[in-house]
């Protein structure tokens, strides 16, 4: 599983720094043309056309991805792992798994597809042990399968692996790629020499467009050069909006906030690519994993599946062919979905879908369990007396009167499409919140927890019984009646229990589902449920600690490993040439809890980039106590030194250690050197 490491993919190539000052491609080009007659301009011994006529490049009249692009492409899991046989049990796992008749058709090589040099013509060749029938005998195989084939280059003198690439050989490369069969051209952004972005990409859509192929043309430009200001004009079906993907909910999260105030730039034809889909790859969670997919559906992204589809349980199969969730997905009518409520870890993502209802996506960011909630005129909808939850993984629905809600476990999300209804056609929406008088419970300790049960229907709700359930060696005790015989619309019940941790447990969370039956309309009976938890926490510090000696609650991290007493790069933690013995190398985005127990007065530390990155590198340093910002950094960049934090944290049960994106999110090594809570 090297191979799938993110430090194998090249993630720390270097990136030129384009400057668009330089772009001198203001001017329209035409479909078609060709070099004669053209501007040329010449950087760092390239020549690139500047088209100088009226018409665009690469147009899409051709009614090419007319709704997001569906695939599958190498890189995510195999990386340069790959061969044509690979390819093909791809092609043959795409058919038998379902995923052709859900709307995947691409099949796409990503880097590593070439051999280390051009033929003698100067044409790019496939790399002879990996495809030794060639590229076109791969498109063949899947062509017959009722697929498309898609391949990757560079517009760049490499491919971000080193391999030959298409710049300054655009014209030629394109005309390989047609001759073979391709359907789709990924380009990348490596060894671009500086030169702008658009020019270049806009040369490969002139040489595409030459062709007479009908070729998805993909830009891979990593969000640089303002790419979604340009890339439907100069002929781009997606363009990438943000740095590489890995398998990791903190940098999924991550390219998420990224996705802001682009969606006016989608239409059908031209989308916003947030990259390839991590669904079902090791570093996520099922639960992650479905809400990664339910975002990128509300997003209206290219939909390329990034795992083993020879090798995935039935739990991804479904979620990547869910009928009802792709259609949000491809919903004709091509309007991307936007964010229409942050509460800090909660939050509301909203699309719009042609036929009026809208597609709601109530995303939890955080730790545990919390109930997101919107109100249906905030959204685009009709007035109406009720509205129809449509819940699209569970496929059950409910009415209410105007909140749309649920409680959504940690990490997870929950996706409604939401329409106009009546208030008797569904059961009515309720919502099951579970609260407690301690975050955290010790050995033998008992907690009081409240169920609280809301009826947002428009109907009333009878004979609601209430019920909890704890883990083994847990004890639960009813402290006030379980059932009530009437909640009235946008009423609450409530009923309290005490239960109590074994005297002896492992530090960890553990989950209580909460239960509710009901009667409404006449004798319909329905049962819904949520979870919740408690946490046994670690022992607290006794006495001033270095936090690198001290176990964590929880702890995320948007890339590599977090460094007890080294940098996340493995080196010695050091900022501004000062070397630390002790403290935590991080990497944006990460937040780490621990668990205090009031009995600590001071959390000292001096954060900042670790010099490892040189100058690059932008991160934000947050210190919460119980929730709180006690302290926050300036953005602080690689090179300019270490700022000393010293934070009051007196009586603070949970202290929680952020490190957040700020610009880019590459070579974010940020450090809390000499990270200490004091007593
Ligand atoms: C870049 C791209 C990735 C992948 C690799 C291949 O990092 O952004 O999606 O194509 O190159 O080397």
């Amino acid at each position: 599983m090297s191979e799938h490491d993110p430090m194998n993919k090249g993630r720390e190539y270097s990136l030129s720094n384009d400057s668009q000052s330089t772009d001198n491609s203001l001017l329209p080009v035409t479909r078609r043309s060709v070099l004669q007659g053209a501007g040329v301009i010449g950087i760092g011994g390239i020549s690139l056309a500047a088209g100088v006529d009226s018409v665009e490049a690469h147009e899409t009249d051709d009614h090419l991805a007319e709704t997001p692009p569906m695939g599958w492409n190498s890189w995510n899991y195999f990386a340069c792992d790959i061969n044509a046989e690979l390819i093909k049990e791809i092609a043959d796992a795409m058919v038998e798994s379902g995923m052709k008749d859900a709307g995947y058709e691409y099949v796409n090589i990503d880097d590593c597809w070439m051999a280390p040099t051009r033929d003698e013509n100067g044409n790019l060749q496939p790399h002879p042990e990996r495809f030794p029938n060639g590229i076109d005998a791969v498109a063949d195989y899947v062509h017959e399968k009722g697929l498309k084939l898609g391949i990757y280059s560079s517009a760049g003198t490499k491919t971000c692996q080193g391999l030959p690439a298409s710049l300054g050989h655009e014209w030629n490369d394109a005309k390989s790629f047609a001759e073979w069969g391709v359907d789709y051209l990924k380009y990348d952004n490596c060894y671009n020499q500086g030169i702008p972005g658009k020019p270049r990409y806009r040369e490969m859509s002139k040489a595409l467009d030459a062709t007479d192929r009908e070729i998805v043309y993909s830009l891979c430009c990593w969000g640089q050069y303002d790419v979604a200001t340009w890339g439907a004009d100069i002929g781009g079906n997606l363009w990438r909006t943000t740095g590489d993907i890995t398998d990791n909910w903190s940098r999924i999260m991550d390219i998420l906030d990224q996705q802001v105030g682009l969606a006016k730039y989608a239409k059908p034809g031209h989308w916003n690519d947030p990259d390839m889909l991590e669904v079902g790859n090791p570093g996520l969670s099922t639960r992650e994993s479905r809400a990664h997919f339910s975002l990128w559906c509300v997003l209206s992204a290219p939909l390329l599946a990034g795992n083993d589809l020879r090798d995935m349980s039935e739990e991804i199969r479904e979620i990547l062919t869910d009928e009802e969730v792709l259609t949000v997905n491809q919903d004709w009518a091509g309007s991307q979905g936007t964010k229409r409520k942050d509460t800090g870890n909660h939050e509301v993502w909203a699309k719009p879908l042609s036929n009026g209802d809208s597609a709601v996506c109530l995303l939890n960011r955080d730790e545990t369990t919390g109930t997101i909630s919107i109100n249906a005129d905030e959204l685009d909808l009709k007035n109406s007396s009720a509205y129809i939850l449509r819940d699209l993984w569970e496929k059950e629905e409910t009415s209410t009167a105007e909140k749309i809600t649920a409680t959504v476990p940690p990490h997870g999300a929950v996706l409604y499409r939401v329409r106009p209804g009546t208030p008797n056609e569904a059961p009515p929406t309720t919502a099951l919140s579970f609260d407690t008088d301690k975050t955290f419970i010790t050995e033998g300790e008992t907690t009081t927890v409240t169920g609280t049960f809301t009826n947002y229907g428009r109907i009333a709700i009878r004979d609601v019984d209430l019920s909890i359930d704890a883990p083994e060696g847990w004890s639960v005790s009813s402290k006030t009646s379980p059932t009530h015989s009437n909640v009235p619309p946008s009423k609450s019940v409530e009923t309290t229990w005490e239960i109590t941790a074994p005297s002896s447990v492992e530090p960890n969370q553990y989950d209580l589902t909460l239960s509710a039956s009901f009667v409404w309309s006449g004798n319909n009976t329905t049962s819904v449920q949520s979870e919740g938890s408690l946490t046994v926490p670690p022992e607290p510090p006794t006495g001033d600690t270095h936090l690198s000696n001290h176990q964590w609650v929880s702890a995320t991290i948007g890339w590599g490993e977090i460094g007890l007493d080294e940098s996340v790069g493995n080196n010695p933690l050091t900022i501004g040439g000062t070397t630390y013995e002790q403290g935590i190398g991080t990497h944006s985005r990460s937040e780490i809890r621990y668990y205090l127990a009031g009995n600590m007065s001071q959390f000292v530390a001096d954060v900042g980039v670790d010099d490892e990155v040189g100058d690059r590198g932008s991160v934000r340093f947050r210190v919460l106590g119980d929730g709180e910002v006690l302290t926050e950094t300036d953005v602080l960049t690689g090179g300019t030194g270490s700022v000393h934090l010293d934070v009051d944290i007196s009586g603070v049960e949970l202290l929680t250690l952020v490190v957040t994106t700020e610009g880019t999110d590459y070579y974010d090594h940020a450090d809390w050197a000499a990270a200490q809570v004091l007593e």
